[in-house]
């Protein structure tokens, strides 16, 4: 691009898979992780390990397992010890164990058949692998929440005794379970749940200084030099605390920001760039809450969000709207709801706190309805809620 400058030295380093070298603020609890496994460099087939590590959303529980599965392996390699760190994402797999077993032997025998054999056979292949090969693995389960609400206590209590099982031969597998909501292992019979609380790892949020210096990091590894200043550090850290300590939420918006910057040509990040980072960040982190719509909602916010498109106006009135969402309705082959209907709407909308409703007194005729979008910008909301809409009509 014709020599165009960056703020970026390396984008990837502000990757959301990116493992950092070094994880400020998470020292000790990877030194505790590096002790609770260290006998498997030493008698892997005596012992195995079964760890929790919990804590809100981003607070480095899936870097931190990430970093400690790459740290382990190159002490295991150095000292010839056959050790096999796996991390799988349960989510991924839907919760369910057959996939995930499925997944983890497909690792050791990548042209294994996919059909025609039960979770317990599966289980028991992987351990002959294993023995055969004279290896050990540390599986990781991360968002582990989902397979236990999947699969219920019994298949975490096997998980839990894998090797008891196989009373008498190596140990062959040790499990890290990674949770979010701690509450979950409660429903469990007593003794999965005592095998699991004796080993819990909890990652607390980060504060605020905290975050500052999670964010100097990555700004060292991934932007040219002054490109940040300390103002708008902060700015991100208030912002990412203030998003329960959240980590990602800080790295994703120092990035965006970063991509702003680069969209207009500054040589440094500014206040502004963050602002506009901030308000692209909205219409994703509500595409949950867009998905969940019924179809009448949707389209009634799809009109909303395209007279904004249209007119340089910042308020509308409900007669407006009504005309755009006949209009919409008509795209998609639906008879219109009733006046009374559109008005529920945007009062559900409001609740949510994506319109504004004034209601204001006019001399003659009474009230009248200002209704405003006021930070979600329109162009975002109209992709979404088209891409939401294509995926409801298949
Ligand atoms: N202590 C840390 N040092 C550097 N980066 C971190 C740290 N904690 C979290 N991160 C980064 O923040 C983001 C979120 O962390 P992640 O491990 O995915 O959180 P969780 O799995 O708890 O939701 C990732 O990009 C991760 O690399
Ligand atoms: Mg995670």
């Amino acid at each position: 691009m014709n020599g165009r400058k960056s703020v970026f030295k390396d984008e990837s380093k502000l990757d959301i898979n990116y493992v950092p070298k070094t994880l400020p603020h998470r020292e000790k609890e990877h030194r505790l992780l590096m002790e609770f496994f260290s006998f498997l460099l030493r008698f892997s087939e005596k012992m195995s390990q079964r760890i929790i590590i919990t804590g809100e959303v981003g607070t480095g529980k899936t870097v931190l397992a990430h970093r400690f599965g790459a740290d382990i392996t190159l002490q295991a390699n150095k000292q010839k010890v056959k050790l096999r760190y796996v991390h799988v994402n349960c989510r991924e797999y839907r919760g369910k164990i057959f996939l995930i077993l499925q997944h983890v032997l497909t690792i050791f025998r990548p042209n294994f058949p996919k059909r025609g054999y039960s979770s317990e056979e599966i289980l028991d292949m992987l351990f002959q692998i294993l023995d055969e090969e004279n290896t050990h693995i540390i599986l990781t389960l991360d968002e582990f929440d989902t397979l236990i609400k999947n699969e219920g206590s019994e298949t975490v209590y096997k998980l839990t005794r894998l090797q008891e099982i196989r009373s008498g031969k190596p140990q062959r597998i040790s499990a890290i379970f990674i949770l979010r909501d701690l509450s979950l292992i409660d429903k469990l019979d007593d003794s999965s749940r005592s095998t699991l609380q004796r080993n819990i790892i909890r990652l607390i949020k980060y504060r605020r200084n905290q975050l500052i210096d999670i964010l100097n990091e990555r700004i060292a590894l991934g932007f040219n030099l002054y490109s940040v200043n300390e103002d708008v550090i902060s700015s991100i850290a208030e912002l990412g605390f203030s998003e329960s300590g959240n980590a990602r939420f800080a790295i994703d918006l120092l990035w965006r920001a970063g991509k702003y910057a680069d969209a207009s040509d500054k040589e440094v990040v500014t206040a502004e760039c963050v602002r506009e980072a901030i308000s692209s960040i909205f219409p994703t982190i509500r595409k949950n809450e867009l998905d969940s719509l019924s179809l009448h909602e949707k389209i009634f916010l799809l009109a909303i969000a395209r007279f904004f498109n249209n007119n340089e106006n910042a308020y509308t009135s409900l007669s407006e709207i009504e005309e755009y969402y006949a209009i919409a309705c008509e795209e998609f082959n639906e008879k219109p709801n009733s006046h009374t209907q559109i008005w529920k709407y945007t009062q559900l909308f409001s609740a949510l706190g994506i319109l504004k409703i004034e209601v204001t007194a006019t001399s003659k005729r009474g009230r009248s309805t200002k209704i405003s979008l006021p930070s979600i910008p329109s162009k975002e909301l109209e992709k979404e809620l088209s891409a939401a809409l294509r995926n409801n009509n298949m």
